[in-house]
């Protein structure tokens, strides 16, 4: 198929390019790299391009002609979503209609959507599936889950369909290290435990250790990118075989506390990194772990990578051999 990524030189959209050319399709991704890489995308061609801009989206719908989107251009940080609300609606929703526009425009009708777990909220029963109701706690959730509803309305109205993934928390990288996390300011637990082991912060602040958890700490489902990526595939054959709109949860189905995170961060590493417990961060729930039954049921998907100890592995493996890219750079 002929398949245009949006944020496909992205951390997720990288590593799911990589799964699409192997399977033989067409590609085009479609980002601005402000946070991805012109060598993340190991298949395909790039367009550099604004969201926002209409123009060089109909250039690239026009020249390309893609048979489905898979959309991944997003801001992704709950924590900087509570600080600027406003960047997530502008980036999230208003940029995404733009894109809903071109494909409108260009007769498109197949979509992935890469939503979250963050729609839930604090959900109030644990594992997590599709049929809870969606309160999320911040305005990263929030943008989400506005766009989830102008996906249901359009789609019922007809010549349109999609599956939104919405994705637990993702980690690690590609096993032979070519792609991982590549941002400039690391957020994520994973990443920034590993660059604090590597000596580039100098500690790791554990956000929290009075929420109703085993431990205190919050309690994450990891999934390991490229089981997520695997995911992406067979929702796209299964949305161009059956025509069927649906929404899936994409997790392992049990979690881990950050502490916990930490102590295989250490033992992975071999390094006894310095850890601060410090205040809860705005916007974090206690748990969130998936029910992944329908992704399996429908499409047959079955994780591969379900051990953190692996997904750290992968992720260090990559941290280690980016640092000395960028400082062969310098
Ligand atoms: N954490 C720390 N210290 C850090 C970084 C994170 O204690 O330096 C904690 C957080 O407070 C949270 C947990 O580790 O409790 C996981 O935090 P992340 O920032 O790694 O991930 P989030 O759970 O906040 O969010 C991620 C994605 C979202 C997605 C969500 C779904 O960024 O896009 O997973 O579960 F919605």
């Amino acid at each position: 198929m002929k398949i245009l990524v949006t944020g496909g030189a992205g951390y997720i959209g990288s590593h799911v390019v990589k799964a699409l050319g192997e399977e033989g399709h067409e590609l085009l991704v479609y980002d601005n790299l402000s946070t991805g890489h012109d060598w993340a995308i190991l298949y395909g061609k790039l367009v550099k391009g604004e969201l926002a801009d209409s123009r060089c989206l109909d250039e690239a719908f026009s020249a390309f002609k893609p048979e489905a989107v898979l959309h991944f251009a997003a801001s992704i940080q709950v924590e900087e979503s509570v600080r600027k609300p406003l960047r997530y609606y502008r980036n999230n929703v208003s940029n995404s209609l733009n894109l809903l526009d071109a494909m409108e425009r260009h007769g498109v009708r197949n979509l992935i959507y890469s939503s979250t777990a963050a729609v839930y909220g604090i959900p109030d029963r644990m594992p997590a599936d599709e049929t809870m109701p969606l309160n999320p706690i911040n305005p990263y959730g929030t943008s989400k889950v506005m766009m989830e509803t102008v996906l249901r309305d359009i789609a019922s109205a007809g010549n349109f369909r999609y599956i939104a993934l919405r994705y637990f928390n993702v980690a690690g990288a590609d096993a032979q290290s070519r792609i991982g996390q590549a941002y400039a300011d690391a957020t994520h637990l994973i990443t920034r435990a590993l660059k604090t082991a590597h000596g580039e912060y100098p500690k790791l602040s554990v956000f929290g250790t009075d929420y109703p958890t085993a431990d205190g700490t919050c309690i994450r489902d990891y999934i390991h990118v490229d089981d997520l990526a695997d995911a992406h595939i067979r929702a796209l054959n299964y949305l161009v075989e059956t025509g069927r709109t649906e929404i899936m949860n994409c997790g392992y189905g049990h979690g881990f506390s950050v502490k916990e995170v930490v102590s295989v961060a250490k033992k992975v590493t071999g390094i006894d990194f310095p850890v601060e417990e410090t205040d809860r961060r705005a916007g974090d729930p206690p748990e969130l772990i998936a029910d992944s039954t329908k992704l399996r049921r429908l499409t047959g998907w079955q994780p591969r990578h379900d051990d953190l100890e692996f997904i750290i592995q992968t992720a260090w493996d990559w941290e280690l051999k980016y640092s000395s890219r960028l400082k062969a750079n310098l």
